[in-house]
């Protein structure tokens, strides 16, 4: 058995290891290694801090799907991630980190949050790209924070999130490429980081509708987790049309 191999499936795609952790969209178990863990993807979707909840059928199976190739594509740029491999459906092998508590939204167009807090109209294209900082705390209702707060608030250092910030800009310039070539607009996305157990910063968590804004480059038609949150229907039509042009990318 090699070290990715130390772990087990059911014949329902339940890893059959200790759950470490459980989120809204995610649960986290052990493997035979203590430094490989499995991400398994449910259907569960939920917005506006859990207020909002529901299943959408299968989108655990393409979030997977569209993160991991994704996570390929980045890797293959010289991206350093906690990504190792898809296993199944629903099952993907990553590295263990200890995750840095700050959401890095990045905006290449006015949309949500931030077009209602500035008065923006949605799809307006700023001059510059917007970047982002949220602390990841439930409780708080993950506010929006700076650098100084991060450094204030013992979760980051100036010097880690410069490097943060560089690696953030090169994944923003190759997402919008990627995207682009699939006649997609990237109008925003969030990312995380998080340190492998050798101390290597590396990007963590999922890409996929959930946590990116895409719109039809032609119709502006929404094809991500707006479609859930705002009530718009056909919302895994939208993940689906995501998983077959990426998978359609050479
Ligand atoms: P926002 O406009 O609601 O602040 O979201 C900006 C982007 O970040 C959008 O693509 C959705 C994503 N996002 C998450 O993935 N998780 C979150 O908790 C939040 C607030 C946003």
């Amino acid at each position: 058995m090699t070290m990715q191999e130390d772990y087990k499936i059911d014949e329902k795609g339940m890893p059959m290891t200790e759950m470490l952790y459980e989120g809204k969209a995610k649960q986290v178990f052990a493997t035979g290694n203590p430094e490989v863990i499995i991400i398994h993807y449910k259907d569960d979707a939920s917005a506006y801090n859990g207020i909002k909840r529901a299943q959408i059928a299968n989108k655990g199976e393409w979030n997977n799907k569209i993160s991991s190739i994704i996570y390929e594509r980045l890797e293959k740029e010289g991206i350093k991630t906690h990504f190792i491999r898809r296993i199944d459906d629903r099952n993907q092998l990553c590295k263990r980190v200890k995750v840095i508590p700050i959401e890095v939204i990045v905006r290449n167009r006015a949309a949500g949050s931030m077009a209602r807090r500035l008065g923006l109209p949605e799809g307006m294209q700023p001059k510059n790209t917007i970047y982002e900082y949220c602390y990841k705390n439930d409780e708080l209702n993950d506010p929006l924070i700076n650098e100084h707060h991060a450094v204030a608030l013992g979760i980051s250092t100036y010097e880690e999130l410069d490097e943060i910030h560089g690696i953030t800009e090169r994944i923003n310039c190759l997402l919008t490429e990627m995207f682009a070539r699939i006649g997609v607009t990237l109008v925003d996305f969030k990312i995380e980081f998080g340190r492998t157990a050798d101390g290597t910063l590396v990007l963590s968590d999922e890409l996929s509708p959930d946590t990116c804004r895409l719109w039809d480059a032609d119709t502006q038609e929404k094809l991500d987790k707006d479609r859930f949150r705002r009530d718009l229907g056909r919302v895994g039509e939208a993940y689906n049309e995501i998983l077959s042009r990426l998978s359609r990318l050479d």
